[in-house]
């Protein structure tokens, strides 16, 4: 048993009229892995292990491409000096260059990668990721990367991850474009008997695929059990919106380009909106139509996007502050949207939120109130981290 005392403890697992459900001066006993027992501290007459001033549930990052290896720095410099992010992937780069450096690493060197990132995510409080391939583009490679996340996955000193296959991200060079979406398909079947992966993506837009070439693969994925998140409406508005909602998808990302009734359709499907600002800050992207998706009553999950072009970070508290500060999104819509709503779109409802009997992952934060974690900090605030009831930072 660990008992530990916050002064204010935000559980993301409060009313509707106060979701945040913050507590005040309350010790949680953690027995097990799990939350045994949230009680007054008045009425907790022994002592405590901890006492830290702000408890939150540990952070969940519902969309990343953290799997990848390598850098793209270069890239990043022409596009300051004016070059398009789309025209450097039509030429060769952009994610066809981590394609390259995810071909020549092993399983061993992504895994390595992976596992070293996945720690300093958790330094930022973060216990849950979610995690895409996407980077290998053939069936070795693509299997290569979900291997590595399998690998790391076994961890217990490390967040928990996600795996999710993202074959139809680009199209290897020299290939046809439906030769490829047709291909990655096939891997699927492979794919899916191994347990390599828990939802299936494709990158849905103008300059990378159709609705036409995604849907198959995407139905397949649902005919197999498995969850749809789809990158939808990065560039523009080719009908994503629609046909994640017609497949029951978890949620649709980025969605800058997105129309009403695209809104209207995510609604009515109860498929999540997933907010990757650090994306489109990177891009000197203008926000997606969060009011529209807030009155629409689509539920909105803010993400980091961790990718080595239009996301490079690492940081979901980066996204959160981004999320407030560039999107208008509201203290309890970014908390909610990085906690208790990312872990529901994974299907992982237990997540994000502080209840007795649910799992103990938590944060206790160098911060006095919740307001804070909006702050731009660049650096980890956190004291320390709490998965399933073991220390994992502190
Ligand atoms: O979410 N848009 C597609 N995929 C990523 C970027 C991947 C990359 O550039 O490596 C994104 O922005
Ligand atoms: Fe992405």
């Amino acid at each position: 048993m660990w008992t530990v005392r916050a002064r204010r403890l935000v559980t993301a697992d409060g009313p509707e009229d106060a979701p945040l459900g913050v507590r005040e001066d309350v010790v949680l006993r953690i027995g097990d892995g799990k939350v045994d027992a949230i009680v007054p501290a008045d009425e907790h007459l022994s002592g405590v292990d901890v006492a830290t001033d702000l408890v939150t549930p540990g952070l969940v990052d519902a969309h990343t491409h953290a799997a990848w290896v390598g850098q793209r720095g270069e890239e990043y410099a022409m596009r300051l000096a004016g070059a398009d992010y789309e025209a450097i992937g039509a030429a060769g780069g952009g994610i066809v260059a981590s394609m390259r450096a995810v071909r020549a690493a092993t399983t061993g060197d992504v895994a390595e990668t992976l596992t070293a990132r996945l720690r300093r995510m958790a330094r930022l409080g973060v216990t849950t990721v979610e995690v895409k391939s996407g980077y290998g583009l053939d069936e070795a490679s693509e299997r290569k990367q979900l291997e590595a996340v399998a690998r790391v996955a076994e961890d217990p000193r490390l967040p928990g991850v996600v795996p999710t296959y993202l074959g139809l991200h680009a199209v290897p060079p020299g290939q046809d474009r439906d030769a490829h979406a047709k291909a990655c398909g096939e891997w699927l079947d492979g794919i899916a008997a191994d347990g390599l992966a828990r939802f299936v993506d494709a990158y849905v837009d103008r300059n990378a695929f159709s609705v036409e070439q995604a849907r198959p693969v995407l139905e397949k994925a649902r005919a197999l059990g498995l969850g749809v998140r789809v990158h939808v409406g990065q560039f523009a508005d080719v009908g994503g919106a629609e046909m994640a909602a017609s497949l029951g998808a978890a949620s649709v990302d980025h969605v800058e380009h997105i129309s009403p009734e695209g809104v209207a359709a995510l609604a009515e499907a109860g498929t999540a909106a997933v907010m990757l600002p650090v994306a489109a800050f990177t891009l000197a992207q203008a926000a997606p139509p969060v009011s529209a998706l807030r009155e629409g009553g689509v539920k909105l999950v803010v993400a980091s996007d961790a990718n080595p072009g239009t996301a490079p970070t690492e940081s979901l508290p980066l996204a959160m502050a981004f999320a407030a500060r560039q999107y208008g999104m509201t203290l309890e819509e970014v908390i909610l949207g990085a906690t208790r709503w990312a872990a529901a779109s994974l299907g992982l409802p237990d997540r994000g939120r502080v209840f007795e009997g649910g799992p103990a992952d938590l944060v206790g934060w160098d911060l006095s109130r919740e307001a804070e974690l909006l702050q731009p900090w660049g650096t980890p605030m956190t004291r320390w981290v709490m998965r399933e009831g073991r220390l994992i930072v502190g």
